[in-house]
Order: structure tokens, then sequence, then C-alpha cells
């Protein structure tokens, strides 16, 4: 017969057992909408939908890859250090108005984007198509003490800065593309719809 003391004893172990999936369940509930919303359907990529994107998550200087219509496309939360840089490339740069259609009217201005820290960009290289690496750190031995960080393509050196425009004397002919894209919310980000702003 279980005395009260056993009884107590097991209720304390199914207490502990039950907090500890409990808050298994709640790493796992935060974790899930974060990821899965970088991850559209099958479906939906297959069919060229227009991809949601939690936003809330990317912390100032991260990058994160999303696909749309089978491309990967960036968002890159960039700091205000990486903004207020931006201005200081244009003397090095092919376009740096962005002059080229290689953006909607929207994102036609310095920072290449709606707001001027979130920056979306499909991730492919204009010259032949590679995927550029982020190289976000402030003159890395192997680019140079000019460099104010951007992406750099490693099939044949092209280099982009942090609005993805396009360096002079590089292969690359033209800045990276900015998708048409749109916010929902302040933390939601729609790529493949355009803005009406
Ligand atoms: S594909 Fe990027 S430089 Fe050639």
């Amino acid at each position: 017969m279980a005395t009260e003391a056993t009884i107590d004893k097991d209720k304390r172990r199914f207490l502990i057992t039950a907090t500890s999936v409990v808050g298994g369940i709640g790493v796992v509930a935060t974790a899930v909408p974060f990821v899965m919303s970088f991850f559209p359907s099958e479906r939906a990529k297959a069919a060229g939908a227009p991809v949601e994107i939690d936003i809330s998550k990317v912390e100032p200087g991260q990058k994160i890859n999303v696909e749309w219509r089978g491309k990967v496309c960036w968002v890159v939360n960039r700091t205000k250090e990486m903004v207020d840089n931006l201005p200081k490339m244009d003397s090095r740069l092919v376009d740096p108005k962005s002059e080229e259609p290689q953006q909607p009217k929207y994102a036609q201005n310095e920072t290449r984007s709606i707001k001027p820290e979130m920056w979306i960009a499909v991730g492919i290289c204009t010259h032949l198509g590679c995927s550029p690496t982020y190289r976000p750190e402030l003159a890395p031995a192997d680019l140079g003490p000019d460099w104010l960080g951007g992406f750099f393509c490693p099939c044949h050196q092209s280099k982009f800065d942090l609005a993805g425009r396009v360096f002079k004397g590089v292969p690359a002919p033209l800045n990276l593309v900015i998708p048409p894209h749109r916010y929902a919310t302040d933390t939601m980000v729609v790529i493949g719809e355009d803005t009406k702003a």
C-alpha cells in the first residue's frame, strides 16, 4: 500500500516530467513558426505564389535566406552603421543611383529598400548566376581595407555593397535584383507582391 510519502514523491516526479515536456513544447512552439515562415509549402513554391516572411527574429546584421519562385532571396537586417556607410560607397559603384531597372520604384533609393535597415534581394549574381557570399565585416584581409561590408561572388570575384550595388571593374554588369515585396505588417514581409506605397 502506498504511503503518503511515496504518493508525494510520485506526484513530484510527475510534475518534474510534465514541466520538462511543457518546457520542451515551448521551445518547439517558438522555433517552428519562425522556421516554417521561411519555408513555404512546395505547392506554393511551385505556383510561384508570394511568400510571407516573419522578420521579427532577424537580428541586426543578420541575413536569412528565403525561397521564392525557386530562387534564393535574402533578407538582411542592416545595422545603422551599415546603412550610414552606404553613401560612402557611391564613387566605387557602377550604378549608385540604381538607374538600371533592377528594382521596383519604391526601392530605387540609396538603400534600395522600403525600410532603410531591412533589405530584400534576389541572391543571384548578375554575371553568371552564382550565389554571392555575405561578407558584412569591415576591412577583412582578403577584401581589403576599404571594404565596408557587402557581398562577394566566389565564381569570378564580383563585389556588391550592402544594398546589392555592383562595384566598378568586376564581371557582374548590374546591381543585384530587388524582388517585388511589401510589408503586410511591421514584421511580416510578402515577397512576390508589390507594395501599394
Ligand atoms: S557569377 Fe558572380 S562573378 Fe561570375
